[in-house]
């Protein structure tokens, strides 16, 4: 007697929501699913890569207060996630293909074909490199108006977005690119592979230091992903009719207090631009990422800073890990 094989994937659900605090391994749990066929037009995809962010922390906890989806609980989460198609119904797609979708923090996925993109699987060395965050440092980039002759200034140089900000400000024309980083180990990260000319450790201060590297009143351009101190200080020594992009503040997040400059009457005073953004604002910037990204990684302009973390069961250790500042470049969890 013969019977139907049944798969079995594992996903990760949140199974409480943490209230005024980081989450923890303890706030989820992974459960094995049956991973049902594919029906009309859906397609079965095997995750290979999946990002892990500090947003995923935000959608899991109530820390944020964002208009952002959260994650709900008993269900699974998602995330940014590479896989290879198994079966399709869809005719776009087929078994073999790579794609790009957003149901990470499970094994398997499977979903109407419209929700994955397929990507070419030789852009980058490595197919993880489609879920680093140089999308989003290329547009906080352009957002910024970086231009010939700029200084910039990177928050979380050594991180996802910043590792690969400075280097776009590079290729735009900036004169000088300026990383703060949380360690000694990733000062030297950033100024000898990622080539910025100058990094500081932002816990030995952050004023000092930035007017110690010749910055005070030559600041053109932050590019922020923190905020608190170190937006502070930014302000301080910005150049008057300086701009500063912000994607993030990952101090607020970190310590789950709400953290602000304390000098915005300088902003006034110096004229400062602040504008924030989201990437999915920007759709249009996209065709236009990924023609020039991909020629820069090929051609050794831009270096993809990332780690790789391996195993689902260990995502929520590298997710808060990663928050402590752990890692460096994006960090990728592999399937
Ligand atoms: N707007 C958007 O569309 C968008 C998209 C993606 C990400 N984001 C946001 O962008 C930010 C960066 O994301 P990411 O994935 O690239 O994270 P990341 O910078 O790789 O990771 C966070 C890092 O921030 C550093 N950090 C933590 N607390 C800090 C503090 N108080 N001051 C300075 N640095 C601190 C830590 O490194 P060290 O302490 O070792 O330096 C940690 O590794 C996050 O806030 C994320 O939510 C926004």
């Amino acid at each position: 007697m013969g019977g139907d094989i049944v798969r079995v994937g594992r996903e990760m659900r949140l199974i409480s929501r943490p209230a005024q605090r980081i989450p923890a391994p303890g706030d989820v749990e992974l459960v094995e699913v049956p991973v049902p066929d594919p029906g009309p037009r859906q397609v079965l995809v095997r995750n290979l890569y999946m990002s892990i962010d500090p947003g995923g922390l935000l959608r899991m906890s109530d820390l944020s207060k964002l208009d952002i989806p959260h994650f709900e609980v008993g269900e699974a989460m998602w995330s940014d996630a590479i896989g290879e198609v198994v079966e399709s119904d869809h005719p776009d797609l087929r078994a073999g293909d790579i794609v790009w979708h957003r149901l990470g923090w499970r094994d398997y996925a499977v979903a109407d074909g419209a929700e994955f993109r397929k990507v070419d699987p030789d852009a980058y060395p490595s197919l993880s490199h489609h879920l680093c965050f140089g999308i989003v440092a290329y547009i906080g980039i352009a957002v910024a108006g970086v231009k010939p002759g700029d200084t910039v200034l990177v928050a979380s140089a050594a991180g996802g977005v910043g590792s690969i900000a400075g280097q776009i400000a590079r290729l735009r024309g900036a004169t000088t690119v300026v990383g703060s980083v949380g360690s000694p180990e990733k000062v030297e990260y950033v100024t000898g592979t990622l080539r910025y000319d100058a990094a500081f450790d932002y816990h030995d201060g952050m004023y000092d230091q930035l007017v110690a590297l010749g910055l005070n009143d030559r600041l053109d351009v932050y590019f922020d992903s923190v905020g608190g101190g170190l937006l502070e200080a930014a302000i301080d020594v910005m150049r008057p009719r300086g701009r500063i992009v912000m994607c993030g503040q990952t101090e607020q997040v970190r310590s789950g207090v709400p953290t602000g400059p304390r000098n915005m009457l300088k902003v006034v005073g110096k004229r400062i631009g602040i504008q924030a953004f989201y990437t999915f604002d920007h759709p249009d910037l996209l065709p236009k990422f990924e023609a020039e990204f991909t020629e820069w990684v090929r051609g050794g302009e831009v270096v993809v800073a990332e780690t790789v973390v391996d195993g689902l069961e260990n995502g929520i250790d590298a997710a808060v890990g990663q928050l402590q500042g752990r890692y460096t470049g994006k960090v990728i969890l592999r399937f």
